[in-house]
């Protein structure tokens, strides 16, 4: 079997298996020492090698053919505009941008926050960091101030890169007003703000900080690409955890760029010169890797999709995409096609336009449910493929090796471990469960190429989130189990992590702002599931004192503040004040229980519960 050897491979063999991989890649200077250990004890792949992942994105394909190809297709139908850049264009428009950046004092090393829309100058941005060695983070449109000064300070960045506005279907979002309240709020502040201004939106521009983009460019020269070690950093990315500081997740040169050269064969079956879409947002996971990097270094044409599944204008907007721009290969998330099916249950406008282009449906973010699978898999008739990942990997962990062997798909897994990922169910003591049995998913260092080696600023955080736990072991806060035939089910988070729409959010930042509220003098926020995005919170709050207080208004309050504080993309809509929570006697509250609760799950009360009349309360609500 083709993927049961390559597996065995990567695991007997990582360091020989992972070099071999390597070799389809354009290096400077390859790597002598494969995989080597830091001062900390943390493991590297490639760290002496020297490369430049723009340089495998764009130019290498100027040099080898492509160079009329066209690499990125803007597509925006909240604006009514598409553009196209061929390989060429998209690397003179990178070379000028990071010329710009240079002029804005960025060097190597220096970290450069984006804060832009679905627009072209986002991929463009961050490739121009990549092109000069510097290390971007892009922050999530849909997070407030507070969450972009958190990430200001965190990372320090030289300059930042907005733009006037972000268009949410007909709405317009001054982004640049969230810009300046961050900038405000902020310690770090720096010197320059590049501002896009959008035909949509003019701002105010702040005298002797911010710069017109267009402006800026003009007077930039072109720049090529700086040789960096496999070890240099090329981006940071700002995932929830379960406390309010968000985890600067960093991601290295060397090893991302072999992971996503592998990946776009091996999982998602593509050939150079394919067209490949993912449908997300730079500002995640799944838009850094196959929004930009992976399809670029791969040689397929990218799409840049500036709308959502529905209402722009309807929910036959994937299919127009697809048919127009003859897509492949379509990856997004579960939530997305649950909207799409939601409008359009008998997928009548798939048969409005050409779909024998696409060949798979891939699903990630969140896990695939089974409905949503089967809907899917009739309507198109074409292999729909879940796979399951984390800002941590920057790939997936476990996925349908369907390039490598097309496995027999189980409606509800996310198949096999992807090759280089050690997958072990564990329990709480960390011993290896057997199938069938669920535990906690943990995976056996050394980690493949491309995941995570370090929290920005914090290695000490990263060791104790994620090492410590189970030594040996990488642990990623999902839980699962294995079946009998070897696949994996991913049963969701074991630790304070919600998913939203595909977003992952973190209950106890919630709670961080909740409790903050001057009247509140306790709360808890759980996920509770729902059918079109996955799961969306629910707070209950209990007051400093009921007298002369409406408890309407304060939990209007509360959800403007998880507005205000987190931002929209928190999706916080749902409240309650309660007399008490129910919690144990050690006064430890019990959220499994909650969950279970307001899911309408079976449960057990717990014998350790302080006052079972606090759950009587909560069960009256739902
Ligand atoms: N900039 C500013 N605001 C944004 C934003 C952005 N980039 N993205 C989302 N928001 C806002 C939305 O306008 C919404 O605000 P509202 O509460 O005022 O209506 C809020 O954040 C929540 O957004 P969203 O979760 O997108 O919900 P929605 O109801 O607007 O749309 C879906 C629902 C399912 C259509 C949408 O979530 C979707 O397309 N999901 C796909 C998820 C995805 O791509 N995940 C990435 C991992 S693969
Ligand atoms: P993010 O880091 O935002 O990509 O979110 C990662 C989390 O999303 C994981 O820890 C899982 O809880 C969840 N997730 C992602 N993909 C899947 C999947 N295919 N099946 C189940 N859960 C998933």
């Amino acid at each position: 079997m083709a993927y049961k050897d390559e597996y065995r491979a990567s695991i007997d063999s990582p360091e020989a298996f992972w070099a071999d991989k390597a070799k389809q890649l354009d290096w400077y200077k390859p790597s002598k020492n494969i995989l080597s250990t830091d001062e900390h004890g943390i493991q590297h792949w490639f760290a002496d090698g020297e490369l430049n992942t723009c340089h495998l994105a764009l130019d290498f394909h100027v040099e080898n053919g492509r160079a009329d190809q066209t690499a990125l297709i803007y597509d925006s139908p909240v604006t009514s505009q598409q553009q196209k850049f061929t390989y060429i264009e998209l690397r003179d428009a990178v070379s000028q941008c990071a010329g710009m950046l240079r002029q804005c004092g960025v060097s190597k090393g220096d970290r450069v926050i984006l804060y832009l829309p679905m627009i072209p100058e986002a991929v463009i941005s961050m490739l121009a960091c990549a092109r000069i060695g510097a290390v971007h983070s892009v922050v999530f449109g849909g997070f407030a101030a507070p969450e972009l000064a958190q990430r200001l300070d965190d990372a320090t960045p030289v300059v930042v890169l907005t733009a006037s506005c972000g268009i949410e279907i007909n709405r317009i979002i001054d982004y640049k007003q969230i810009v300046d309240a961050a900038f405000d709020i902020a310690t770090h502040k720096p010197s320059v703000c590049v501002v896009l201004q959008r035909p949509q939106l003019t701002v105010p521009m702040a005298e002797g900080r911010d710069i017109d983009w267009e402006h800026a460019l003009e007077s930039a020269e072109s720049v090529d690409c700086v040789p960096v070690r496999g070890s240099d950093p090329l981006y940071i990315l700002y995932t929830s955890g379960t406390t309010g500081k968000p985890k600067g997740v960093v991601r290295e040169n060397g090893g991302h760029a072999v992971a996503m050269k592998y990946s776009m064969t091996s999982i998602y079956a593509v050939e150079p010169g394919d067209v490949y879409w993912a449908a997300s947002d730079v500002g995640w996971v799944v838009g850094h890797s196959y929004i930009v990097y992976g399809p670029l270094i791969h040689g397929c044409t990218t799409v840049l999709y500036e709308g959502k599944p529905v209402m722009t204008p309807d929910a036959g907007a994937f299919w127009r995409v697809i048919s127009q721009h003859r897509v492949k290969a379509l990856f997004t998330a579960p939530t997305a096609f649950r909207a799409i099916r939601k409008e359009d249950p008998e997928g009548q406008l798939t048969r409005k336009y050409d779909l024998s282009c696409l060949t798979t449906l891939f699903a990630a973010g969140e896990r695939l449910d089974p409905p949503t699978y089967e809907w899917l898999k009739e309507t198109f008739g074409v292999p729909v493929l879940d796979h399951w990942w984390q800002t941590e990997t920057g790939w997936a962990i476990a996925a349908n090796m369907y390039g490598l062997e097309k496995m027999p798909v189980k409606s509800g897994s996310s198949t096999m471990p992807v090759p280089g990922f050690n997958i072990e169910i564990l329990d709480e003591s960390g011993t290896q469960l057997d199938n069938n049995q669920q535990g906690f998913i943990a995976l056996k260092l050394p980690l493949p190429p491309s995941c995570l080696t370090t929290i920005w600023g914090d290695v000490d955080r990263f060791k104790h989130q994620y090492l410590e736990t189970y030594p040996g072991y990488f642990t990623t806060g999902d839980g699962g189990y294995f079946d009998d035939d070897g696949y994996l089910f991913i049963m969701g988070r074991v630790d304070d992590v919600i998913n939203v729409a595909g977003h992952r959010l973190s209950t106890g930042e919630m709670e961080e702002v909740v409790g903050r509220h001057p009247m509140v003098a306790e709360c808890a926020v759980i996920g509770r599931h729902d059918q079109l995005k996955g799961q969306l919170p629910v707070g209950f709050v209990v007051l400093k004192n009921t007298e002369d207080v409406a408890p309407d208004q304060i939990i209007e309050q509360v959800i403007a503040l998880v507005r205000e504080d987190i931002g929209a993309v928190a999706a916080f809509k749902e409240a309650f004040v309660v007399a008490r929570l129910p919690k144990t006697r050690s006064g430890k509250i019990l959220r499994k229980t909650l969950r279970a609760m307001v899911d309408g799950e079976n449960y057990v009360i717990p014998s350790t519960i302080e006052d079972p009349t606090a759950l009587d309360e909560i069960k009256a609500l739902f």
